[in-house]
């Protein structure tokens, strides 16, 4: 059992560190509060490759592995949300997806440009009576021969109204059920294609998260992906790896709420001396530490479980429940630590206490988590294969 980074994970944990500090600290408390889009952070994000670091050079990726694109994540999510949301979407449900499933036509169209940031991708299956239960699509692709008429409303987008490229889950076939459900590339610049307002958000406030109307687009049929019926498979298949991201991305908000929450208590001094010699904070910040470090070990073993091609369902819901709900309780605690100044903007505990909800919501509620762990143990899964 190796518990020691490589040279070279360091080297990418160390470059997005210093990204995050240099690039997407500055102005993250305005973008929040106006909720601007950090256009120019994803730019440069694309162009240090931090936008398809899993792609194969092949098609303009870094060629790295998960646990690169995780320490990746967890540094930027100690200081911007809403770049690392954008980052964990197009990474893990766009690229991954196109990479793993598409064809050679789909992947030199589409996945060339997205693996470098030079498009974004947007992966569109929730709806407005399809959250949680994902396999409802009230979204339709009706087969017309050599294109599909899609139609319908897909709800809380991120990199909705920024992306030129939507994976869109629609139902062609009503009476095959979860079977029926098709997964279609779709270019956003085409006739039909609705982008709704943006959403006023509690936390990842400048990602940019819309719902998208399709009103009688044509998708031509080399523009879906697998076999007929492969949508739903493809979705889930796919979210197995995002929810590794989303819990790197839940990691760094625990982790970024700490550091600042111990650092704080090391030079506000009340009472006489530094609060952290008081025991009610130390205390605080033990019990942080320990569920930083539990859920860090969680999120990087399902990323090396995902790089030794070894089943990681299991493991990517497990480290995705533990990392959300540290991030949640952690950030919590870094307001109290802070007391009065914890509540303003400037000390940036409470952006991050925001933040963390949406881990707990998005890629699958913790609700979902506990359904996917749920079966896994009734099927005698193990966690360790
Ligand atoms: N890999 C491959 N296939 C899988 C799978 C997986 N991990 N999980 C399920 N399936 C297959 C099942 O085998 C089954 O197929 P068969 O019938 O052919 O065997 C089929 O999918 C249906 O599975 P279930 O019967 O388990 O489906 P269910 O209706 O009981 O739901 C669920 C299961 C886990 C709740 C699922 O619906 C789910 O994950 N829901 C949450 C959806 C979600 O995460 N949405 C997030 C939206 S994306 C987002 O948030 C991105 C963003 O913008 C940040």
């Amino acid at each position: 059992m190796q518990f020691e980074l490589s040279e070279q994970h360091l080297a990418v944990r160390d470059a997005a560190r210093e990204f995050a500090k240099q690039k997407c600290l500055p102005g993250v408390i305005e973008r929040d509060r106006d909720m601007k889009h950090p256009t120019a952070q994803l730019k440069e994000m694309g162009e240090m490759g931090f936008l398809g670091m899993m792609v194969s050079p092949e098609y303009g990726g870094g060629g790295m592995d998960s646990l690169s694109y995780v320490l990746a994540m967890e540094e930027i999510s100690k200081i911007d949300n809403s770049c690392s949301v954008a980052m964990s979407v197009n990474n893990s449900l766009v690229c991954w997806g196109l990479e793993t499933f598409a064809n050679e036509d789909q992947k030199q169209r589409y996945l060339t440009k997205l693996a470098t940031g030079e498009w974004m991708g947007a992966f569109c299956l929730s709806e407005p009576e399809a959250g949680s239960d994902a396999t409802s699509q009230r979204t339709t692709a009706i087969d017309m021969g050599d294109y599909y008429l899609l139609n319908g409303t897909k709800n809380w987008i991120t990199n909705g109204g920024t992306s030129q490229v939507h994976l869109v889950m629609a139902q062609t076939d009503a009476s095959k059920g979860h079977r029926g459900i098709n997964c279609l590339i779709v270019d956003t610049s085409w006739p039909g294609v609705v982008i709704g307002a943006k959403e006023d958000k509690l936390g990842i406030r400048s990602s940019d998260t819309h719902t998208i109307m399709y009103n009688d687009v044509r998708v031509p049929k080399e523009n879906r992906i697998g076999e007929d019926g492969f949508g739903f498979k493809f979705a889930m298949k796919t979210l197995s790896g995002g929810r590794i991201g989303i819990a790197a991305q839940a990691l760094g908000i625990a982790a970024g709420s700490y550091e600042l929450a111990a650092a704080y208590a090391k030079q506000r001094v009340a009472f006489g001396k530094p609060i952290i010699q008081h025991q009610g904070i130390a205390f605080k910040l033990a019990d942080m530490v320990m569920q930083v470090e539990s859920a860090r070990m969680l999120v990087y073993r399902a990323a090396w479980l995902k790089d030794q091609h070894k089943d990681y369902d299991m493991a990517s819901s497990l480290a995705k429940l533990a990392a959300s709900e540290a991030a949640m309780k952690i950030s919590v605690e870094a307001v109290q630590v802070h007391g009065g100044y914890g509540f303003v903007k400037e000390y940036h505990v409470e952006r991050l206490m925001r933040d963390a909800k949406i881990t707990q919501i998005y890629e699958g509620t913790s609700e979902v988590q506990r359904i996917v762990l749920g079966r896994c143990i009734e099927n005698g899964q193990i966690y360790l294969p």
